[in-house]
């Protein structure tokens, strides 16, 4: 990557996906500190620059918390939002027809997938660095692609990621008003070896299920090379523009 934060925050430092963010951004010797938010408040980064916070969506009082913490230790040039929820251990998973529409699931969906990461936005844009380049990107999905919906299914979830992409889009424009050169992007990962991809890894055609290391290393690169003008897109792995 050509591009090289200093200050940077990932949510979701636990999951596959945000762990492997770290792991990539602290090889960086540009690099001056990583804040790794996760649930536990522990992660497996012992490097010095790692520094650990508490931030879950299921206590609204810890995302500003986790902000405040983070306030004061240097601008933010990179936030990424790597969390997401797609199916979990108490039987919530994703819908294959309207019958099984349920209440509950559909606002858990919407309420990890889309209203999380908007709360990560209002309270770590006002930390994002306004002298130079900053880059704010959360982890959609293709599947939130309301154009590119074909095939169905999975009801809660393509509707959160399209939430997602609307409430980024809706933030990109406020806070370029304020921060001109700064980069509000959703990013899809392609299909990714982790616990949330794991029960759908079968018809996954062959070479098309990446490493977190390999799916975040072109993320990376696609967070690099972006500018102001690509602010509110959502971006695929490839740097091809997923469409509304
Ligand atoms: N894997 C794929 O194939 C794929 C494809 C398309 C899009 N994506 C998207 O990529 C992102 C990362 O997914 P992944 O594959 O890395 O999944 P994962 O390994 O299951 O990680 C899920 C992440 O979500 C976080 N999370 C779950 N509930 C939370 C809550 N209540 N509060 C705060 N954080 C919470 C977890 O936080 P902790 O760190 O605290 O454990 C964890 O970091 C998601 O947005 C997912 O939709 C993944």
């Amino acid at each position: 990557m050509n591009w090289h934060p200093k200050h940077c925050a990932v949510i979701g430092a636990n999951g596959g996906i945000g762990a492997a963010f770290i792991s990539h951004l602290l090889t960086n010797d540009s690099l001056e500190s990583i804040h790794c938010c996760s649930r536990s408040g522990t992660s497996q980064f012992t490097n010095d620059k790692a520094i650990n916070h508490i931030l879950d969506y299921d206590n609204q009082e810890s995302i500003a918390a986790a902000a405040a913490e983070i306030k004061g230790a240097g601008p933010l040039d990179l936030v990424i939002v790597a969390t997401g929820l797609l199916h979990d251990e108490k039987g919530f998973g994703p819908e294959k027809s309207l019958r099984q529409l349920d209440s509950e699931n559909l606002a858990r969906a919407y309420h990890i997938n889309a209203i999380g990461p908007a709360l990560v936005a209002q309270s770590f844009l006002p930390l994002m660095n306004k002298d130079s380049k900053s880059v704010f990107a959360a982890l959609s999905a293709r599947v939130g692609s309301i154009s590119d919906n074909n095939i169905g299914g999975w009801y809660g979830y393509r509707a959160a990621k399209a939430g997602l992409n609307q409430l980024l889009r809706t933030t990109s424009i406020e806070h370029a008003r304020r921060w001109p050169e700064s980069v509000v992007i959703g990013l899809h990962p392609g299909t990714v070896d982790t616990d949330l991809s794991k029960p759908f890894q079968r018809n996954v055609a062959d070479g098309k299920l990446f490493t977190a290391e390999y799916a975040t290393e072109e993320m990376l690169k696609v967070i690099s090379g972006v500018t102001a003008a690509d602010t509110g897109k959502v971006f695929a792995y490839d740097g091809k523009e997923v469409p509304a």
